[in-house]
């Protein structure tokens, strides 16, 4: 695997991707931020040598590299899912060619479900642990000890530094922050009523779909990791309405602002 990750990064580095400081999944919720930031170079997922995409036409994914709040930033347009058939050590591959272009933070954002009914649709909630529910581990190949620690520790997987300035900023900005435990599920079926009764018990206050394979390679790369979701919609087992794509859509993009907002000034900060 190191030889494919040093024909990509090689690729990137001749489109002129140099040296980001910071890798950013642009999630549901967060495809806004791509206007504030000065784009220098980017790359189509399609195009990029060992991309889960390289074989797919359309894909309209893309690696951008640029400067936002005085940082240089790689971003991912796009991102990919276990629901669309990809493996996970397939999903997590861009978090290894980030962490070998340069980075050392990951900031991820997505869209999740309200299982904590103390949250409301279109707030924002600030991970502070997960629940793997996707069934295996991002690190769970053959080798995988040759590209960092295999019993990846994960007693602190978000890093308590940015947390606590993510915090600040959203008080001093009176942006509704909450703070809880984000469970990812494979999908793409939402859940049943009885999935919700369930995640509730076993401490999840969000859930969602994406995010957690991320994290896992993040920490086994050592970088510093934080995420954010938006509250899209109420997942009450005792009332549980049908589910309406668009109305999460429309939910996440009311968060926007907020969420940007949260990010640029993080950003700025560090
Ligand atoms: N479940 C899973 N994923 C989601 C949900 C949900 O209720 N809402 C937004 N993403």
């Amino acid at each position: 695997m190191e030889k494919i990750i040093d024909q990509t990064v090689d690729y990137l580095k001749g489109k002129g991707f140099e040296s980001p400081q910071i890798g950013i999944i642009l999630g549901t919720g967060l495809g806004q931020l791509i206007h504030e930031i000065d784009i220098i170079t980017e790359a189509s997922y399609n195009h990029i040598p060992n991309f889960p995409t390289a074989t797919v036409e359309f894909h309209k994914g893309k690696l951008i590299y640029g400067t936002l709040e005085g940082k240089t930033v790689v971003v991912m347009q796009g991102r990919f899912h276990v629901y669309e058939g990809y493996t996970l050590k397939d999903v997590t591959f861009p978090v290894r060619i980030m962490e070998k272009l340069g980075i050392t933070t990951l900031l991820v954002s997505n869209a999740a479900g309200a299982i904590n009914l103390n949250f409301k649709k279109g707030d924002l909630m600030l991970i502070e642990d997960h629940i793997n529910l996707q069934g295996s581990s991002p690190l769970a190949f053959k080798g995988v000890e040759l590209l960092g620690e295999r019993f990846t520790d994960m007693s602190a997987p978000y890093d308590t530094a940015i947390n606590k300035s993510f915090k600040t900023i959203a008080k001093n900005n009176n942006i509704t922050l909450h703070e809880g435990v984000y469970a990812s599920v494979v999908g793409p079926q939402l859940e049943t009523r009885a999935e919700y009764r369930m995640l509730k018990i076993i401490g999840a206050d969000a859930v969602g779909m994406s995010t957690v394979p991320e994290i896992i390679v993040a920490n086994h790369l050592n970088l510093k990791a934080a995420a954010i979701s938006v509250l899209t919609d109420e997942c009450d087992p005792d009332n549980l309405e049908p589910v309406n794509i668009q109305d999460i859509l429309d939910s996440a993009s009311k968060a926007e602002p907020n969420m940007i907002t949260l990010f640029k000034e993080l950003i700025r900060s560090l």
